[in-house]
């Protein structure tokens, strides 16, 4: 039907005859000439009709935007001083010759090119949304971005195998989405929270290399990088170490980066212990562009007599962190006080700070409302430790080391953003040698950091049996970007004596562990060989290709905070039937 798109309708098509289709972006009534912006998939051109020709022109004045148009005519340059220059096609027009309306559209429930439409309308109304050339731009570098990964595993030797979507839990994390079972009476199955054993066993089944672009679902709380179906690159091999893996995939990373986005990516890119990263920046998932750093000052502190202090100092569990902002001393209370309320949802009492008008000047150039209970040499010592300069802010965060690395983590990524102290664009980090374990208060017991299924860093089961759970590290490795976690991997357990060991310290009895990894701890016995893998978030990377602001807006029918999709108005109540087809009868909300 067409010759070209519209948006590659450029200066090199003059004095040609195109035929384009697509949709009327805004048509206006220039006395007597009528401009129609027509758009598709490629961009904007601008069509102008003349009464001359009046059968064109009489269509041309009836049609309404989101009008779907099929028109040839011939393309010639702009007036002079009327290019715009932000259209590829905006040095040239085409004069319409003829047109054809190949249907009409209601009057679309928001303007296109509106820019503060509400996300409740743009997802109900999604194939409208979807028109928007933001929304094309986003599934376009998905699409590439796609597209490059199957070029580059597949050059380097990895079969694309896909794995079962009706399965049993897989243990990631989260929650199962179950599926109940029509012929199997009161059963279930599960969707995949990852592939995880299933590349595992291809491993196991010789295929070597093994990729796969994947949906997983997950039924846990969303965030703004959270959907309870999301899709990963999921990559397995064998034979390879951390070293191996990891820099490979660093390079799929780096030349994608630069393929489809231009972003120039450090080679190689830095490392950091899990460890490193809590102690500095509370967080495994350092954002390396922010200048500031969390500072330990427990042992100042521990026999001072601010108890807030002295007790967090004192107790193993506990920790007291500064954070130097630079430039913070002119926060107002105000500021503070909204920082304060903000630490404040991960836990923290309280914000205490020292704001840093004079350091020459000892106590007298400071402004505190802890100063009375310090004395003055810890006061010095701290300055000194965080490297305060004139002008700065320090921070306290003193707690248990879980509540003080979360919140001021938080904190370091907010102030950062709030006093645009961000540096660099593009900061990858591998973070390894994570703990094996992570003891979880709530219920009493350990649970596995990774999964249960990444290599101790122990050769022999006596050693894991032997160990300290809380420091004994795994082959473990996570790829972060910018604070964004994009991907994390291992290597994994292939001797069954080890799986059973590192099952026991999960508080997996052997009967437990047969009844829902028999099929593993079997394949295991029949000569697995040394293997690992790593899956990335490929949401989470469009996301930050494109810049999206949420991961919503880089999948083509994602779903609301509560997991509901507008559009299909998904999940739904099903009929009785088939309810009792399933096996299944609803317990319903009880009215009050
Ligand atoms: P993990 O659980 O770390 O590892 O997941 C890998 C990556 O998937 C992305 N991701 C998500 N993206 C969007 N919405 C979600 N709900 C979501 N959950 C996770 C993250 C994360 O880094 N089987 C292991 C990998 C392995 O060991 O090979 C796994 O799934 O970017
Ligand atoms: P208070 O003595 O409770 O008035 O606290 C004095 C200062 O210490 C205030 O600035 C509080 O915000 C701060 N503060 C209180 N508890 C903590 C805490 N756990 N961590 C850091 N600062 C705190």
């Amino acid at each position: 039907m067409r010759t070209h798109y519209c948006g590659e309708v450029t200066e090199a098509l003059l004095d040609q005859d195109v035929d384009i289709c697509g949709w009327v972006h805004r048509r206006r009534d220039h006395g007597g000439v009528i401009f129609i912006d027509l758009r598709d998939r490629e961009g904007l051109l601008q069509v102008v009709f003349d009464p001359d020709r009046a059968e064109a022109f009489d269509i041309a004045d009836r049609v309404r935007p989101e009008w779907v148009l099929k028109i040839r005519g011939r393309v010639r340059h702009r007036p002079e001083g009327t290019a715009n220059p932000q259209l590829n096609s905006g040095q040239v027009e085409v004069l319409g010759h003829a047109i054809e309306v190949l249907n009409q559209a209601k009057t679309p429930p928001f303007q296109l090119d509106e820019d503060d439409v509400g996300e409740d309308v743009r997802l109900r109304h999604r194939t409208i949304d979807l028109r928007r050339p933001a929304m094309q731009q986003h599934l376009k570098t998905r699409a590439r971005v796609t597209g490059f990964m199957h070029r580059f595993l597949d050059a380097e030797g990895f079969l694309d195998v896909e794995t079962p979507m009706l399965t049993r839990a897989t243990p990631e994390g989260a929650r199962d989405f179950l599926v109940p079972s029509r012929l199997h009476a009161g059963s279930f199955y599960a969707l995949p929270q990852s592939p995880q054993l299933f590349k595992q066993l291809l491993m196991m089944g010789g295929l070597d290399r093994y990729y796969q672009i994947v949906r997983c679902f997950r039924d846990e709380d969303l965030r703004a990088d959270r959907q309870p179906e999301f899709t990963q690159l999921d990559v397995e091999t064998s034979f390879m170490d951390e070293a191996q893996i990891t820099g490979l995939m660093e390079r799929l990373i780096r030349e994608l980066m630069q393929a489809v986005a231009g972003i120039a990516l450090p080679d190689p890119f830095p490392r950091m212990t899990y460890a490193e990263a809590v102690e500095r920046f509370g967080i495994d998932r350092p954002d390396l562009r922010i200048p500031m750093e969390l500072v330990t000052v427990s042992d100042l502190l521990a026999e001072v007599e601010f108890k807030v202090f002295a007790g967090p100092a004192s107790d193993p569990r506990g920790r007291v962190a500064a954070l130097r902002v630079p430039g913070g001393a002119s926060l107002t209370r105000k500021q503070i006080d909204e920082y304060t309320d903000f630490v404040g949802r991960y836990g923290a009492k309280g914000l205490a700070y020292i704001k840093v008008n004079d350091p020459a000047d000892g106590v007298a150039g400071l402004q505190s409302p802890i100063l009375k209970f310090l004395p003055e040499s810890v006061v010095t010592d701290i300055l000194a430790r965080t490297g305060a300069a004139a002008g700065d802010l320090i921070f306290f965060g003193a707690d248990k080391a879980k509540v003080v690395n979360e919140s001021l983590a938080a904190l370091r990524v907010r102030v950062g953003h709030d006093l645009e102290l961000l540096e660099g664009e593009w900061r990858p980090l591998w973070v390894v040698d994570f703990p094996m374990f992570e003891y979880d208060e709530t219920d009493g017991r350990y649970y596995a950091l990774h999964h249960p299924f990444t290599a101790p860093q122990a050769e022999t089961v006596d050693e894991v049996n032997a160990a300290d759970p809380e420091s004994l590290l795994s082959r473990a490795y996570d790829l972060v970007l910018n604070g964004t976690e994009l991907g994390g991997g291992s290597i994994r357990i292939h001797r069954p004596d080890m799986q059973s060991a590192v099952f026991q310290r999960l508080g997996i009895d052997a009967e437990e562990a047969r009844e829902k990894f028999g099929f593993l701890l079997d394949a295991l016995e029949y000569g697995a060989p040394p293997h690992g893998g790593i899956a990335f978030g490929l949401d989470r990377l469009i996301m930050l290709i494109s810049g999206a602001e949420s991961i919503r807006d880089v999948m083509a029918f994602p779903k609301t905070q509560t997991g509901a999709c507008l559009l299909t108005q998904a999940p739904a109540a099903v009929d009785d039937a088939a309810l009792r087809d399933l096996h299944v009868r609803v317990r319903r909300p009880v009215k009050t």
